[in-house]
């Protein structure tokens, strides 16, 4: 019996489509199929107006009123509200603010404050260079002789979890391959053991739906600017659970932290609510146009989302399928939903030379080292027949060898 996925009709999906009226909503260019929205989301038209309003009005007339009138001074809560709602996060819960790596420090600072005498923090070698870089100045700034302890990988991480481990600090999404950790689980097996838990949701947040609560998360971070399409270098977001809110400090105690910043006391005295995650004054343009961006997620059906992602995945899987093996392209994101994100992965040789002569031809994913083209799959601006079409021009790049231009060879400074 044949157990491979039904052969999908791009057309066909892409008529039945319950979000495709959310593709207008976004300015992408002609010409181009954008594989790349788990990297840089694509932009949402109104952000244009919102942040052109931002300036010319409530800046360029209204100047520091604002901060009241247009209650600026609220944004980092009001977009964290809206992020909340899309990761099982109750009000008061999650605020947007500083970068992701900036906001690990802030957490993971905080947890192990949360778990002293445990001198453990447990990641695995493959997650975002950024969160084991961070974790090492951790414990290096904290100097209480905590140390780094790295999975090779997944499955070996339940065993890893004993009486000396303070956190477990994991990226939901891996954003090389596109495996999935089991959050549930995990934050099960680790809290029988007295570990917190910190889930990076740089791959996860509008990518799928999520459930911190239902998950007993104990906090959480993730990026702006990837599936929440909130512009380059978008503001980041925290989750701190709220049994976690207040009685401990995170170090990084700014004004903003303060629970009365305007009354401008001599020494801090931290909010003991989400607010103590905030440190200075928030990039208005900045969060404005995060703001704008993640009101359209009030209308996503996120089950609708998830549904598409997967089909979406499972199409290029099968497209691509056809002539990987001819040319050495080797999938590395599971087969199997359940255990995968919003992406699909290859490694192969000339990686870096294959990914600039699709990007040449329109077709725009990207290159992780050493030897991986990702393609992310972003279900509201994407249509199944684009995505076929990509996995043809793929083929022809390599079918030609077009790749093989001495252009395409030359490094950028970003992959
Ligand atoms: C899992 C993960 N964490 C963190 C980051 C980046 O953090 P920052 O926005 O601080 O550069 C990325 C960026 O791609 C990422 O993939």
């Amino acid at each position: 019996m044949d157990s491979s996925p039904k052969k999908i009709d791009a057309k066909q999906a892409d008529l039945n489509d319950p979000l495709r009226s959310f593709r207008e909503r976004f300015a992408l260019p002609d010409g181009v199929i954008y594989l790349d929205g788990n990297s840089l989301g694509a932009l949402p038209k109104s952000v244009r107006q919102r942040v052109a309003t931002t300036i010319d009005e409530e800046w360029g007339v209204q100047l520091i009123r604002s901060w009241n009138t247009a209650d600026w001074v609220h944004l980092p809560q009001r977009v964290g509200a809206k992020i909340g709602r899309i990761i099982g996060a109750a009000e008061g819960t999650v605020v947007a603010a500083d970068s992701t790596s900036i906001n690990l420090f802030k957490v993971l600072s905080a947890a192990l404050d949360l778990n002293p005498g445990r001198s453990k923090i447990i990641s695995e070698l493959d997650n975002f260079p950024t969160d084991l870089y961070i974790a090492e100045g951790v414990a290096k700034q904290i100097n209480k002789g905590h140390r780094l302890v790295l999975a090779d990988a997944p499955a070996d991480i339940p065993a890893m979890l004993d009486d000396d481990v303070a956190v477990l600090m994991l990226t939901h999404v891996n954003y090389r391959n596109g495996y999935r950790h089991d959050m549930a689980a995990l934050t099960k097996a680790a809290h029988e053991k007295g570990v917190l838990v910190i889930w990076d949701l740089a791959h996860t947040a509008g990518a799928m739906p999520v459930d911190l609560t239902g998950a007993n998360a104990d906090f959480a971070i993730g990026c702006g600017y990837k599936y929440l399409n909130g512009g380059p270098g978008a503001p980041a977001f925290l989750y701190v659970s709220p049994r976690h809110q207040g009685g401990f400090r995170q170090p990084l105690s700014g004004w903003f932290g303060h629970r009365a910043p305007f009354d401008f006391t001599p020494s801090y005295s931290p909010s003991n609510r989400i607010e103590q995650y905030l440190c200075g004054t928030p990039p208005v343009l900045a969060m404005v146009a995060m703001d704008e961006a993640m009101s359209l997620w009030d209308e996503v059906d996120m089950a609708a989302l998830r549904a598409k992602s997967i089909a979406l995945c499972d199409f290029f899987i099968q497209e691509v399928g056809t002539f990987a093996d001819e040319f050495g392209l080797k999938l590395v994101t599971p087969r199997n939903p359940d255990l995968r994100g919003s992406q699909v992965s290859y490694s192969c040789e000339n990686g870096y030379a294959i990914m600039q002569a699709l990007i040449a031809r329109g077709v725009i994913g990207d290159f992780r080292a050493p030897d991986i083209i990702r393609f992310g799959m972003t279900p509201l601006y994407l249509s199944f027949t684009e995505v076929g079409q990509a996995a043809g021009v793929l083929r022809d790049i390599l079918a030609t060898r077009a790749w093989d231009a001495p252009e395409y060879h030359v490094r950028g400074a970003v992959t």
